[in-house]
């Protein structure tokens, strides 16, 4: 049953209510950004500048908001981004997770940062997941990693790109942030570089390779027969790369704004990647995703799902696996009005001309 507040209409009542849900650094940990925060502020402002344009009279009775991702139907095309600690949320991290995306019918990110060990949140429920890891310094750590995942049955690996060296988020510094336990990682190593340097005050180098290069995705290609999904992308060059380098999806993403500050928002670069890619491989996009018309937007640019990210540990928060659930229960009421409303029967029919404008931010 679910113990979750009333009055939770929208995404972003999800964020106000969870502050009182939440130890206050963790709050900060899960709601902040980089620096001074411009392109978390940005973020959203880039997605409610893009106008739609609605058609009407196209006999459009009923709508599917179903899709694929990597050969997985699922329900509509939001996908819970790979987090890590979300124990930090509720206290069965990812495993509460992994149930609420089973119910939902989404394809959960794993996180090698997460709260319970890869092993423990695969087993949880029984549902296609996908695990989320680095290029480490160490290739022999890289590749035990892989094979962990592949041998607790994940369906794809995220190599996430945007995090090789410590980012800084003041929140953190501030509230003297310590991130919680990592148990995929073993014998008592600094946590990952993400946080580590600027967060605990320590100057790890962390175990991420900063060094690594296209020729790297070569080898590491050779290591695996699941699909693989580079997040992190923000520009048609890089783009243009995953598509030479056998890589199966990109995620166009800059972490939330929470790694590098200052740069364009996701949804901004989503139409030059889209057109590097051309459709040679599937294409996501994350950040700051909180409305149904956010992800029909996302895919008339060229994506064929979105992620999203915070709402999950605010969905946690208030309620479990009940709470995620109801973030994508309102997401899909959200999808399936905006699809009405402008005349689109499937997520197929959408596309470039659903959108006005792309207003330059400046
Ligand atoms: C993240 N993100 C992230 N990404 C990743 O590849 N590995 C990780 O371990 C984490 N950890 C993490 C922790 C927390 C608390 C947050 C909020 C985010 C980034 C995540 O996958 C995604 O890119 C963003 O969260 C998307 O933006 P929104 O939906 O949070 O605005």
């Amino acid at each position: 049953m679910s113990t979750l507040p009333d009055g939770l209409v929208n995404l972003f009542d999800f964020e106000a209510e969870a502050v009182h849900h939440m130890a206050p650094p963790e709050y900060d940990y899960v709601a902040g950004g980089a620096t001074d925060e411009v392109t978390l502020r940005r973020t959203r402002s880039a997605w409610d500048a893009i106008a739609l344009r609605p058609r009407v009279l196209t006999g459009t009775r009923t709508t599917d908001l179903s899709t694929t991702v990597l050969g997985h139907r699922v329900p509509m095309p939001v996908l819970l981004a790979p987090c890590g600690g979300h124990r930090r949320a509720h206290p069965e991290g990812e495993c509460e997770s992994a149930r609420g995306a089973a119910a939902f019918g989404t394809i959960l990110g794993v996180s090698a940062n997460g709260s319970v060990s890869l092993e423990e949140a695969a087993r949880a429920a029984d549902a296609p997941k996908w695990f989320q890891m680095y290029f480490y310094r160490d290739r022999e750590q890289t590749l035990d990693m892989l094979k962990r995942a592949e041998a607790a049955g994940y369906t794809a690996i995220y190599i996430t790109l945007d995090a090789n060296w410590p980012a800084k988020r003041e929140r953190n510094i501030r509230g003297n942030y310590r991130q919680s336990e990592r148990p995929n990682y073993k014998g008592g190593e600094p946590p990952p570089v993400t946080t580590a340097k600027f967060d605990s005050g320590q100057s790890s180098r962390g175990r991420v390779d900063p060094g690594s290069s296209w020729d790297d995705i070569a080898w590491l290609r050779d290591q695996t027969k699941l699909p693989l999904i580079f997040k992190g992308v923000m520009t048609s060059e890089d783009a243009a790369q995953c598509a030479q380098h056998g890589v199966d999806a990109l995620v166009v993403s800059n972490h939330g704004a929470r790694n590098l500050d200052t740069t364009l928002a996701t949804i901004e670069v989503l139409p030059e990647v889209s057109a590097a890619v051309d459709g040679k491989l599937e294409v996501y996009v994350d950040g700051g995703v909180r409305r149904g018309t956010d992800v029909l937007k996302a895919i008339a640019l060229g994506a064929k799902a979105v992620l999203i990210g915070r709402p999950m540990f605010y969905g946690l928060a208030l309620g479990g696996a009940d709470g995620v659930v109801q973030v994508l229960d309102i997401l899909r009421d959200e999808v399936e009005s905006a699809m009405m409303l402008t005349g689109q029967p499937s997520m197929d029919a959408i596309d470039r001309s659903l959108i006005a404008h792309m207003p330059a931010l400046g």
